[in-house]
């Protein structure tokens, strides 16, 4: 019987996670534990709109298990000791120096976690990655655990996480699969069939999917490559709408129905962020290079060109239709998060809109209902820092950036409001009033095609969606 769980990483994926497993597994205490401090903190605020991490429907979950067997610490080395299985959620970020700088995925993290767990434990460990691997990750887990020199017997389980932000609790209660992946050996199976035993509490037995390591490692890469291929697919035949007039929103249905094709995720936008997308399929990219399968390198990193193709096609379009020049001109940004629900904003469309924009000299005007000015300021200040910008020239960017709490006061005597995230409530501002105090002709630009445009048309908007003309 399994008593107690510990989580390396307390971010996206660690914190609604174990919340699910303490909520459906009330006998087994599950401890996160995670190296930076505030984040921790955070996690223990007594206000739980403080949490570190927005997702509907979190907070009512730690609310119910915070403090009975949930518990949010840094203390790393106690509860890898205590515990019996070990989740390994910590971030595995595109490498941004040396050999494979840009591309293969940065495992220093994961490194370290296996490396904490050969030194702190002393006992069986079942160790499971959370965290998405590039294939045969276990393999150097296993590794790094056997040179402890210890007579402990360390089982490495693959166990990716298929959660999408903004739905992730959803999604964790009732997911269309659950994967593991273990060495076909007889200690593997058991391993794997104890961490089934906990899914099996609120998982029906037919959608846990058993397979090998390898398979299960490169399963997660791949689901992430093909659901990141529809969107630059249907992102690419939106910049063929825009020309010939046919309307990409209803391309997607048609196509849609079709049952082999199927509707989901193909939602035309301004392109996709988050965490993954991009990093995941860099990563095949790596990997097909190191195994010198060009050809299918360059098929998957299409995907990513299109999608830079479209978020520069946005931006310039927008500097198009204000008559070629954005110079001093007020431009409103209507969500900064990668999608809606969620306050994430790594590798948002907005990030690079902004910096497009701000290259042409115009003046941004930021509005984002769970996004603060300062990761605001933070994400341009990464992305400058990166482009080789010093402190000066940044600061001199940053004066064109201005973040607003009142959406209103952010799309005031403005020239442009681009929507970039689809955040429902902007359905409901007041777009008559808007109109009056925007500057004429006032153009929206609808990034996500959520806005009526003929009611807007009506008012006297100028509207412009994606893949439409
Ligand atoms: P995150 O950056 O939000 O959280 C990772 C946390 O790990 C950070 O708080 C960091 O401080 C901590 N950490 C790093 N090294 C540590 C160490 N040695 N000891 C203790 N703590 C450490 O990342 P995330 O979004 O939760 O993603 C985690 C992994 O899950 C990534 O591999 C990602 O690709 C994958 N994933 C993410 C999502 C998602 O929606 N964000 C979904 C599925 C899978
Ligand atoms: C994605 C996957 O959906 C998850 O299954 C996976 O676990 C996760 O990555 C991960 O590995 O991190 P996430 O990035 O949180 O989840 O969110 P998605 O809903 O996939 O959206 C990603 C981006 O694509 C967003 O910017 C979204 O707005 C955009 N998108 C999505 C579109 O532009 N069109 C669509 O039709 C769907």
């Amino acid at each position: 019987m399994i008593k107690n769980i510990c989580c390396i990483g307390a971010g996206y994926v660690g914190g609604p996670t174990m919340a699910v497993i303490a909520l459906k597994c009330p006998e087994i205490t599950v401890n996160v534990v995670d190296l930076n401090k505030e984040r921790i903190e955070a996690w223990n605020d007594k206000n739980l709109s403080n949490l570190p991490i927005y997702e509907p429907g979190l907070a009512e979950i730690v609310s119910k298990t915070r403090g009975k067997n949930l518990f949010f610490s840094t203390d790393i080395e106690k509860n890898i000791d205590h515990s019996e299985i070990i989740f390994i959620a910590v971030n595995t970020p595109t490498k941004m120096y040396g050999e494979g700088k840009g591309m293969a995925a940065d495992l220093k993290y994961v490194e370290l976690c296996a490396r904490q767990i050969a030194k702190y434990s002393k006992s069986d460990k079942i160790i499971v990655e959370k965290s998405t691997l590039p294939v045969r990750t276990a393999e150097t887990i296993q590794t790094i655990l056997e040179s402890c020199e210890k007579k402990i017997n360390f089982q490495v389980l693959s166990n990716p996480e298929f959660l999408a932000e903004g739905t992730a609790v959803q999604d964790l209660l009732n997911c269309d699969r659950v994967l593991i992946g273990s060495k076909q050996s007889k200690s593997g199976l058991m391993a794997a069939k104890t961490l089934e035993k906990i899914y099996e509490r609120w998982i029906p037995k037919d959608k846990i999917l058993k397979t090998n390591v390898w398979s299960s490692e490169l399963s997660k890469l791949t689901a992430n490559a093909f659901l990141a291929q529809r969107i630059s697919s249907i992102n690419s035949i939106s910049a063929l709408c825009e020309v010939t007039e046919a309307d990409v929103d209803e391309v997607a249905n048609a196509i849609g129905l079709d049952h082999r094709i199927g509707s989901k995720f193909l939602k035309s936008s301004v392109g996709f962020g988050g965490s993954c997308f991009q990093k995941d399929i860099l990563n095949i990219v790596y990997l097909c290079r190191f195994y010198n399968l060009y050809e299918v390198a360059e098929y998957w990193e299409q995907v990513i060109k299109i999608n830079d193709y479209q978020k520069y096609r946005f931006s310039k379009n927008i500097i198009f239709n204000l008559f070629n020049t954005v110079n001093e001109k007020k431009i409103t940004i209507l969500g900064w998060a990668f999608k809606k629900d969620t306050n994430d904003t790594r590798e948002s469309a907005a990030i690079y809109v902004s910096d497009h924009l701000i290259d042409n000299l115009a003046e941004i005007h930021v509005y984002d209902p769970k996004v603060n000015k300062s990761k605001i300021e933070n994400d341009m200040k990464y992305l400058w820092k990166n482009k080789g910008l010093n402190h000066e020239e940044i600061e001199k960017k940053l004066s064109c950036l201005i973040v607003h709490s009142d959406p209103y006061a952010a799309m005031n005597d403005s020239h442009g409001i681009a929507i970039i995230t689809e955040w429902d409530i902007f359905k409901e501002f007041d777009w008559n009033k808007i109109y009056l105090d925007m500057k004429k002709p006032a153009f929206i630009f609808d990034g996500r095609n959520i806005l009526n445009k003929q009611a807007l048309t009506k008012i006297g908007y100028e509207v412009r969606r994606i893949g439409s003309k």
